[in-house]
């Protein structure tokens, strides 16, 4: 038994813990220390432990303590430094942390290694899956679980029919299926909506183009890329006839360019989806074969990266009297005027200063009366609080439409609906560079995917005696590769754009998603190979872990509910594989020095806790990221 009462029996000299807000012992053994230093220097300071427990931070790196204050932040007067060297000397003895180490302002704080072990191993090997997530975050009112938990929109990946899946929405896809993840584990009711472009005048193209150049045998087999084959091929005789309009009107013969215009398909383009937003029948009917095949497409591949949508919304949803509805509504606050027939948002004029500079202009509506991008967003998210009440929306779209985002979060506000801004938040990330392929530039995600599996095989192979050894290579293969994918689209900051790069992701050194795979496989090899069961383990005496790469590993592990807590701040996917890969590496030093093989059966059992405690937590940290552990490779 892991919980904090076990612990208070077993140090029964322990100051037993008040409640504290988001403090949870028997989740996260750090909140234990965090607890248990609070009391000491409440007691030491007289400062209230309401402030000292929230600002016991975590540290990056070990040799920084396990646990740090920066004295400044307890808010007593006097110099910093001379206030750590008083609290230093009334310092009581305790059973679970040193006396702290003090450096000018700050104190380091480190746990007594006995104690951390059967804090921290048993409580991870017991929750398991569960080990780092907490429920509790995702609560209305943490004192009242009766109340219910939060509700959270989460919309991300979002390609457009027809056209190419390009890194913009692959990037998407990797950051919403994280964030997903991530507030299901903290307890949050999570929606995932994928909101597709579906709806617009080049969908009356494509739909000229399927009657010229579709098959429907290819529909079915092939939608996604048929129908990019069609769009392509149709797109081009557009692009024809407009250059042999030009070409006319430049030898002067206006007539006959115009006639080429008004007879061309583009103009039967417009008229067809001018059909399809009067409802016809037949029109929509091809249309929406388009859209569900396309969708049925897409689930295959989500699967393939463990992600799944509540909902396939798109801009075809979005109803045009409801758009008209706010375009008229922006009109009469006097927001929003025509201008040669579109309605036009002049922030430059409504919204002072520097952010109407930013914000600049934007068309609602235009001359022909359809409506934008823009309009939709807007009229979109009003509708989406009226259907899922949500208490936070978040979007996952490329910093290349900042802009954007940032004009219908305000223009929403300016419609007098703070309560729904308010919730929103852009989560947006940057480029990914020099995308192209064997095959050319154009990249669905199933041919990246392809793709890279294909060069991991490769890599694989090139390790003979390895990949002897693996049942199914190419199954393993296509794993690595995804991993690889992911990884490297996850391994710096969102916002910081970073190159396509396919020998340095599937390499196995470095850090990379082959490397962590290769060390969750590792840990799961010790496993099998020591043939102990659970409860040999569960009995394990865990005194025996003395080692200082032991107690190592051990900090680090003891880090993990406290990482998640704080990418619950950041939302960067990073702030996880920095861990994991500080994890990892500490593994790999510690296994020439902490071997299972050949050590005393005692010994044996307490590194293989220690051992399964850090295989938890690697392979939570990779499901949170929507990795798959492999077991085998
Ligand atoms: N389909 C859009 C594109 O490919 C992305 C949509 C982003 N979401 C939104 N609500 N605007 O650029």
């Amino acid at each position: 038994d892991a919980s904090f009462d076990n612990l208070a029996r077993q140090f029964n000299h322990l100051p037993l813990i008040d409640k504290l807000p988001n403090c949870f012992p028997d989740i996260n053994p750090v909140d234990i220390y965090r607890a248990h230093i609070t009391s000491i220097l409440s007691d030491i300071t007289g400062a209230d432990k309401s402030v000292i427990y929230p600002v016991l931070q975590w540290t990056a790196t070990l040799d920084k303590g396990d646990l740090m204050l920066a004295i400044p932040a307890l808010r007593i007067k006097g110099k910093p430094d001379d206030l750590g060297k008083q609290w230093l000397e009334k310092w009581p003895e305790s059973p679970l942390v040193e006396k702290p180490v003090h450096n000018g302002a700050f104190l380091s704080f480190f746990f007594k290694p006995e104690p951390m072990a059967k804090t921290v191993i048993p409580m991870a090997l017991q929750h398991k899956n569960d080990f780092g997530s907490n429920p509790a975050n995702g609560l209305r009112d943490q004192n009242d679980p009766s109340k219910g938990r939060q509700k959270i929109v989460i919309e991300f990946s979002s390609p457009n029919i027809a056209k190419p899946f390009h890194a913009g929405h692959l990037r998407s896809t990797i950051i919403g299926g994280f964030l997903a993840n991530l507030y299901r584990s903290a307890g949050w009711d999570v929606t995932t909506v994928n909101y597709l472009g579906d709806w617009g005048k080049q969908y009356g193209v494509l739909a000229l183009g399927f009657e010229k150049y579709g098959s429907e045998e290819e529909l079915v087999k092939d939608p996604i890329n048929h129908l990019f084959t069609v769009y392509v091929k149709i797109s081009k005789e557009v692009a024809d006839e407009k250059q042999k309009a030009e070409d006319l009107k430049a030898e002067g013969k206006e007539d006959e360019a115009q006639s080429i215009l008004d007879n061309g398909v583009d103009e039967k383009a417009r008229s067809y989806f001018k059909k399809m937003t009067e409802g016809d029948e037949q029109a929509i009917a091809l249309w929406k074969r388009f859209r569900d095949y396309s969708i049925e497409r897409y689930k295959q591949t989500y699967a393939r990266l463990n992600i799944h949508f509540d909902e396939y919304s798109g801009e075809s949803k979005v109803s045009e009297d409801e758009m008209q509805q706010a375009a008229a509504k922006l009109k009469e606050m006097g927001l929003a005027h025509e201008d040669r027939g579109a309605l036009l948002m002049d922030f430059t004029k409504s919204v002072p200063g520097k952010e109407g500079k930013t914000l600049g202009k934007a068309i609602l509506r235009k001359k022909d009366g359809t409506a934008l991008y823009l309009t939709r967003d807007i009229s979109e998210l009003i509708n989406r609080y009226e259907r899922y009440k949500f208490d936070k929306m978040i979007y996952v779209i490329a910093s290349e439409q900042d802009l954007h985002v940032k004009q219908f979060f305000k223009i929403v506000r300016m419609m007098g609906r703070d309560d729904i801004a308010d919730k929103c938040q852009h989560v947006n990330f940057g480029l990914v560079l020099g995308m192209s392929t064997r095959k050319g530039t154009v990249k669905f995600l199933n041919d990246i995917l392809r793709d890279v599996g294909e060069h991991m095989h490769e890599v694989m192979k090139k390790n003979e005696d390895k990949y002897s050894q693996v049942e199914d290579p190419e199954q393993i293969a296509d794993k690595l590769g995804i991993s690889s994918v992911m990884v490297q689209d996850m391994n710096g900051k969102r916002i910081n754009n970073y190159t396509f790069d396919l020998s340095r992701m599937t390499s196995f050194e470095g850090d990379t998603g082959p490397y962590l795979q290769y060390a969750h496989a590792r840990l799961c090899s010790i496993q099998r190979r020591a043939e102990l069961s659970d409860e040999d383990i569960a009995a394990a005496d865990l005194s025996l872990l003395t080692e200082p790469m032991a107690i190592n590993l051990l900090r680090v592990i003891a880090q993990w509910p406290d990482v998640v807590q704080n990418v619950l701040k950041t939302l960067e996917p990073t702030t996880i594989l920095t861990y994991l890969f500080k994890l990892t590496h500490t593994l790999s030093t510690s296994y020439n020095h902490l071997r299972i093989v050949g050590s005393e059966p005692e010994v044996m059992k307490a590194r293989l806790a220690l051992y399964n405690s850090a295989r938890v937590v690697l392979y939570n940290g990779m499901a949170i990221l929507g990795l798959t552990p492999v077991e085998r490779m």
